[in-house]
């Protein structure tokens, strides 16, 4: 899988990408990163990537000639591809949109900035699709590109040590993933359950169904609908 970030700041999204999760899967050639700096493709003479929205109003829109310019850079992309722009107003992105991208063998990420992109890039770039992270406004798409390179990195086989840790986790089974503990047994006097420590694995995997479908319809109801 390949993720191409196009961006103004390419450093956060190399940053990120080389720690961790990430920077081992990278490594093992899992996912292949690539931040594309927007500003080297301004053809403006002060490499000018943006400039104020017609018709008044604060704030600066992203201008299209180094976006349309940045994105024929990576073509041809690899099939099958998907193409998004980071915006408060687009698709909602959660766990199953990131399965369904984990399909793709190549995601480009355009990431917004200021008031955002001038409108007509979804006109010059049809295949592009407009993905939100939630209701709330960030001051760039950074952070959007990078949660979800993320949330599909793990999704990968391969891309974690344990693929079963993956499939535990809270959203792949529809359910909240249950409580953990870890040593010492009991810390402050606070005990850890005892079935935990039952060596019993039929009767662990029992509460752990349980403790997932309490959790969930306790903090998460609208998930079992
Ligand atoms: N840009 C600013 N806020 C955003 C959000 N919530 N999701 C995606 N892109 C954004």
């Amino acid at each position: 899988m390949k993720f191409s970030i196009l961006t103004l700041f390419p450093e956060i999204i190399e940053t990120y990408a080389s720690a961790s999760i990430m920077g081992r899967a990278r490594q093992k050639g899992v996912i292949e990163v690539q931040a594309v700096n927007i500003r080297d493709f301004s053809t403006d003479a002060h490499r000018k990537v943006d400039d104020s929205p017609f018709g008044g109003g604060s704030g600066m829109v992203l201008t299209c000639q180094p976006l349309e310019s940045a994105y024929e850079s990576l073509l041809p992309l690899k099939q099958p591809a998907r193409v998004f722009m980071t915006t408060p107003t687009g698709r909602r992105f959660d766990h199953h949109f990131a399965l369904e991208l984990t399909q793709a063998q190549e995601i480009v990420i355009f990431c917004g900035h200021y008031e955002g992109f001038d409108e007509r890039i979804k006109q010059l770039i049809p295949e592009m699709e407009e993905v939100s992270i939630g209701d709330y406004v960030l001051t760039g798409g950074e952070l959007p590109a990078l949660s979800m390179m993320d949330a599909i990195t793990r999704l990968i086989p391969g891309a974690v040590q344990k693929f079963t840790s993956v499939q535990a986790d809270s959203f792949y089974d529809g359910l909240l993933d249950y409580p953990h503990y870890t040593r010492p047994a009991e810390y402050k006097g606070l005990k850890v359950p005892d079935v935990l420590l039952s060596g019993n694995h039929a009767a662990i995997e029992q509460w752990r169904k349980a403790q997932a479908l309490e959790r969930t319809q306790r903090l998460r109801p609208d998930l079992l609908k």
